[in-house]
């Protein structure tokens, strides 16, 4: 088999990224399929979908379900791409399907994700257990805030081939199984999830790469060596300067990413009378199975 992201299979690696680089999107509209109603995808809306997602992993759906609240449009449009095991996160609802709106009460008011502040660089569950790895992430928006909630984009592996190209031993710091812990969650002395440490990049069985990364510098801890600190400060440059692959959007009433936990940011945003709603589901699965 083929192994791009084997640092001792250069060839692999090159023929690949001709191949990636060739076809990958530079415009957020690359990544837009306009959809009817996203619980029942006609089978070239499902195509046109599930292409983007090969070809980039991501792709930015705009249905006609406008601001209807259904729970069902995420999990209905997540398991038409195969999407099925869903994380049942600490914040998520009983049917794991997460409401992103700004809550105050005390299980939420210290998570950023239910308040209005930006949100850095980061791919979803990097705090998760080795076992239970988020690959496929869901977004669908109900209701927009007034101002602001923009997303920045960036295909891992395209963050990947900036690294790589830059220094091949930032990525071998960076798949070293100690390379990022993050400190255990603990709550009014209750340990409510355990230490976690593991790489930022790591290869899945089936070949494809992983991801698991937060841009935040408090609550993590780097492997305490020089070859971590200058691979983590090269990731971060790179994250932070912009290229023809960065792309930013706003999702609308109706609208939807489905990705394959891909790196993404929010901005801070202002709430109008209704106040901003997304659901977000996360799964252990990862889009088409390619
Ligand atoms: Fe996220």
């Amino acid at each position: 088999m083929s192994q791009p992201f084997d640092l001792n299979d250069d060839n692999a690696y090159q023929r690949w990224k001709e191949r990636k680089l060739a076809s990958a999107p530079t415009a957020l509209t690359d990544l837009v399929v306009e959809i009817g109603d996203p619980r029942t995808l006609t089978d070239a809306e499902h195509d046109a979908i599930l292409e983007r997602c090969r070809r980039t992993n991501m792709a930015i759906y705009i249905g006609t379900s406008g601001d209807d609240p259904d729970k069902a449009i995420p999990v209905a449009l997540g398991a038409r791409f195969g999407l099925h095991r869903l994380d049942h996160n600490r914040g998520a609802d009983e049917d794991a399907v997460t409401s992103l709106t700004v809550q105050t009460d005390a299980a939420h008011r210290d998570y950023i994700p239910y308040s209005n502040r930006p949100i850095a660089w980061h791919t979803d569950g990097y705090y998760n257990t080795p076992e239970q790895q988020i690959h496929g992430l869901l977004l669908h928006c109900v209701q927009p805030a007034e101002t602001g909630g923009e997303n920045a984009l960036l295909d891992h592996e395209i963050a990947y081939i900036l690294v790589r190209d830059r220094n091949p031993d930032v990525i071998r710091a960076l798949m070293h199984p100690g390379c990022m812990t993050i400190p255990a969650n603990i709550v009014d002395g209750v340990e409510l999830r355990r230490e976690e440490t593991g790489p930022v990049f790591s290869i899945r069985p089936d070949g494809r790469l992983h991801m698991r990364y937060t841009d935040r510098s408090r609550n993590i801890a780097w492997r305490d060596d020089s070859s971590t600190t200058a691979a983590v400060s090269c990731l971060k440059e790179i994250l932070h300067t912009a290229s023809p692959w960065h792309l930013a959007g706003r999702l609308e009433s109706g609208w939807g990413l489905i990705s394959n936990n891909v790196l993404h940011t929010r901005t801070g945003f202002t709430d109008g009378r209704k106040p901003r709603l997304l659901y977000r589901a996360r799964y252990y699965d990862r889009i088409g199975g390619t």
